[in-house]
Formats: structure tokens, sequence, C-alpha cells
């Protein structure tokens, strides 16, 4: 398994400023290195909401606030690291093997979710003790 280091990276999107208003963009592969097979986002969330809480098998996630800030913890099993998310043109990418927590959210927060696959609970691990093991 990859350390934790390793395991995420910041993606700066293109921002094409506008006195209209910002334009940022998202290619699959141009500017996330997989396939976007999925989109999903959290809304309506409650300044003291802990979302997250597993980890993934396969998956690759891109995750960018679109509106709003917040925390993302990233654990490996062994350490975590905490990054601060709260601009629309930067999207945290974690790879599959990462237990992630999200919190601290301002009021308005969007957390918007690129995926590499669709909807399938198997490739969630969901407790962390099965993760710890899952680690080793
Ligand atoms: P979950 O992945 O636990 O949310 P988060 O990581 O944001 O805290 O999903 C919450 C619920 O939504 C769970 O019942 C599964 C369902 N869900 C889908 O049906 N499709 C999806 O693409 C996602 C991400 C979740």
């Amino acid at each position: 398994m990859q350390e934790l280091k390793d395991s995420f990276e910041l993606i700066t999107f293109p921002k094409i400023k506008d006195t209209r208003g910002n334009l940022s963009v998202v290619e699959q592969y141009k500017h996330v290195p997989f396939d976007i097979k999925r989109v999903y986002y959290t809304y309506d969330i409650p300044a003291d909401s802990s979302r997250g809480g597993h980890a993934h098998k396969n998956l690759h996630q891109v995750l960018i606030a679109i509106s709003g800030s917040f925390d993302v913890t990233l654990d490996d099993g062994k350490t975590q690291t905490k990054v601060f998310l709260n601009k629309p043109n930067i999207g945290l990418h974690i790879k599959p093997g990462i237990w992630r927590e999200i919190n601290n959210f301002s009021a308005g927060s969007v957390v918007f979710v690129l995926a590499s696959d669709v909807y399938n609970e198997d490739d969630y691990i969901r407790n962390y003790d099965n993760f710890k093991k899952y680690r080793l």
C-alpha cells in the first residue's frame, strides 16, 4: 500500500477569470487522472456534521469545495493529515485505501465529488477496525 503522502494530491483546475463571474472546468484525464463515471454532492450540511467515515477499496475520488469550506482528514491506518478545502478551482484527489472524515463545514458549503466508478456498496469499508486490518 502507498504511504499517506502518496495517497492524495491537490489539483488546480483552470480558472477563467471574467467580470461576469469566473469559470472553472474539469475534464477527465486532462485534469483528473480517471474516467469520471459519477458525480454527487452533499449540501444543506449542519455546521457540526461529520461526513465520510469510510474508505474505498478501488474508488478514486476528487472532492471540491464548490461553495464554502470544510476540512478533510485523511488516514492510512497509521498517520493522519488534514486538508482544508475552500476554493472551487481546487480538487482533492483521494486514492483508494484511505479513510476520510469531512467536517468543520462553513455555512452553505457544498461538497462536490467526482468519482471513478458508479456507486457500489461492496467497495466501501465502513468500520474503522476492519479498515486497519485491511491496511495491515
Ligand atoms: P455515504 O457514501 O456514506 O455518504 P458520505 O460519504 O458523504 O458521508 O452515503 C450516504 C448514503 O447515500 C448511503 O445510504 C448510500 C447513498 N449513496 C448512494 O445511493 N449513491 C451514491 O453515489 C453515494 C455517494 C451514496
